[in-house]
């Protein structure tokens, strides 16, 4: 006897918080989490820093990395942290980099650099931003042309006038009496500009494409002068709302559209933001995402592999990690059948991220991938998001049979979270619990077992605090609604409704994300690998 189906549902976003009037998840209504918890094994799990492969423990979490190292059963330095040794230990300049300089500086290239101007170390880093405009003085780029997309999303909101005034000062520390022509050159908010993901909403590509390549975007004549009419025309807006832009000089004209011979570089190093405009820049005519108009001839590179299965970008500064016998790749081996269902938004994180970097099935006669299309709407403007039709897509899925392991994630506390809006927050939040609800009436139907975890925290902490850990309020006396993700742990429910006996296991050390892969495993009676980290659980073996 085994507990399949064995049901996984991560709720993106959901940690264990303090418990104060910030959580959203303790603030919400939440009979299935209060029942689940006494009817199985509860835990509370790391999920964010070195737990989950990235360089410090003040790194927070987030699904990419919580989602490889669920997948992948172990802790593997993640693409950030291979990023980070690169850069910091100097290996990038070997590399593709030299080619980059080399059309920078031949003719009249101009070189563009494009991504997230942020210190949240989710897509992209401040630091490897200064490395990289060092390194441009040190090999002579005369023309270089930033293309600033602002945050909020993973840093504290409405600070993208002190990130750009950040730039601006760096840019003019390295030029000044140099004659080097440096300046930005268009930007906009992260999530209406450029950084659509999973194909949700291509417009937003088209917006930054506008915006950075082709210069017609709404013309300003400089960041600091759109941030503010921005501002001005949507008081309150969060950075990652605000329109995409074009800097244009006195003549109205852009100030760095991209010309052929140019190199541009994508120095965001997570892929699921990035692919999209890389896609725009380096697919023939078979791109189908928008019309680009004419394509400009230029040589191109991304900080990283941002997409192992179609090898994109072809050029790139740091080669990724490569994550094997992920637990799903193992589950498939041995014949058994798998369902991954997820809304647009989260469908990568359970197919490709879950798989190490790898977006089909390793085997199609055994595997369905389901994308529910998301809402191509500000999320606290409809938190339930698609909880409920993801529920019923796994019900259905457990009254016909046919799956041993069913996985799904819950986009709401993660995407709702992110905006900031509390009130939202707890509506996405009891719209997951009622998922959950459901999920488990059907599980116990099915006779099978039921674990409940999430990738990384956010919904449960929803106030920027100071260094004491004490809420921060903003000029009007207002909490400071925070939109990132934290380093808060997760939960971990495990609820058997088959008849197999077993018991958790005590002791497990600096148990975490890591360890889920071996605890399905175990759960799936599959044997578990000698370099996972160990099963939460061991099975007793149940003659009946
Ligand atoms: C995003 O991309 O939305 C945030 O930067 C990180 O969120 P995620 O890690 O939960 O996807
Ligand atoms: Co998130």
């Amino acid at each position: 006897m085994n507990t399949r189906p064995l049901v996984l549902v991560v709720m993106d976003g959901v940690g264990v918080g303090p418990g104060d009037r910030y959580d959203a998840v303790a603030t919400a209504d939440t009979p299935t989490f209060d029942r689940l918890r006494g009817a199985g094994v509860y835990q509370e799990i790391f999920a964010s820093g070195t737990h989950v492969g990235l360089s410090s423990d003040s790194d927070m979490g987030n699904s990419e990395v919580g989602h490889n190292t669920m997948g992948a059963g172990r802790i593997i330095a993640q693409g950030a942290k291979r990023v980070d040794d690169a850069v910091l230990g100097g290996e990038i300049w070997e590399g593709a980099w030299r080619d980059v300089v080399t059309r920078a500086t031949t003719g009249d290239g101009t070189l563009h650099l494009i991504g997230l101007l942020s210190d949240g170390n989710v897509h992209s880093s401040w630091e490897h931003l200064l490395l990289l405009l060092d390194h441009v003085k040190a090999d002579g780029v005369q023309r270089v042309r930033l293309h600033t997309l602002f945050d909020g999303r993973d840093v504290e909101d409405r600070t993208a006038d002190q990130y750009a005034e950040r730039l601006e000062d760096a840019l003019a520390t390295r030029t000044e009496g140099t004659g080097l022509d440096w300046a930005i050159a268009s930007g906009g908010g992260r999530m209406v500009t450029t950084m659509d993901r999973y194909e949700a909403n291509w417009s937003v590509v088209e917006a930054g494409w506008r915006a950075h390549v082709q210069g017609t975007a709404r013309p300003f004549t400089s960041v600091g002068e759109a941030i503010r009419v921005l501002r001005e025309e949507t008081p309150g807006i969060s950075d990652q709302l605000l329109e995409a832009f074009t800097i244009v000089d006195q003549e109205g004209a852009p100030v760095g559209r991209v010309h052929d011979g140019d190199a541009v570089v994508i120095f965001n190093f997570r892929g699921d933001r990035a692919i999209e405009l890389t896609r725009a820049f380096v697919e023939g005519s078979g791109f189908t995402g928008f019309d680009r108009g004419t394509v400009p001839d230029v040589f191109f590179a991304g900080m990283t592999l941002y997409d192992g299965d179609t090898n994109m970008p072809p050029v790139r500064l740091v080669q990724p990690p490569t994550i094997t016998d992920t637990v799903s790749e193992l589950i498939a081996r041995a014949g058994l059948r798998q369902l991954a269902a997820s809304e647009t938004q989260k469908f990568g994180h359970m197919t490709y991220f879950w798989n190490g970097n790898r977006s089909d099935p390793f085997n199609a006669q055994t595997e369905t991938y389901i994308d529910i299309p998301s809402d191509q709407i500000e999320f606290d403007k409809a938190p339930q998001m698609k909880a409920a039709e993801t529920a019923d897509y796994i019900v259905r899925a457990l009254q016909e049979g046919g799956y041993d392991f069913l996985r799904s994630n819950l986009a709401g506390g993660d995407m709702v979270g992110h905006t900031g809006n509390f009130d939202s927050t707890v509506l996405a939040v009891e719209a997951v619990d009622a998922a959950v609800g459901a999920i488990a009436a059907a599980v116990e139907a099915a006779g099978g077992c039921l674990v409940v975890t999430a990738d990384h925290g956010n919904a449960e902490d929803m106030v920027e605090r100071d260094k004491q850990g004490q809420p921060r309020a903003s000029e009007g006396g207002q909490p400071l609604w925070k939109t990132a993700h934290s380093t808060n742990p997760v939960p971990l429910y495990i609820v058997d409704y088959s008849d197999q006996e077993w018991a958790a296991v005590d002791g497990v050390d600096a148990a975490g994300l890591s360890n889920l892969a071996a605890t399905l495993l175990t759960l799936l009676d599959l044997p578990v690998p000698e370099n996972y980290r160990p099963s939460l659980v061991a099975v007793a073996r149940n003659s009946g």
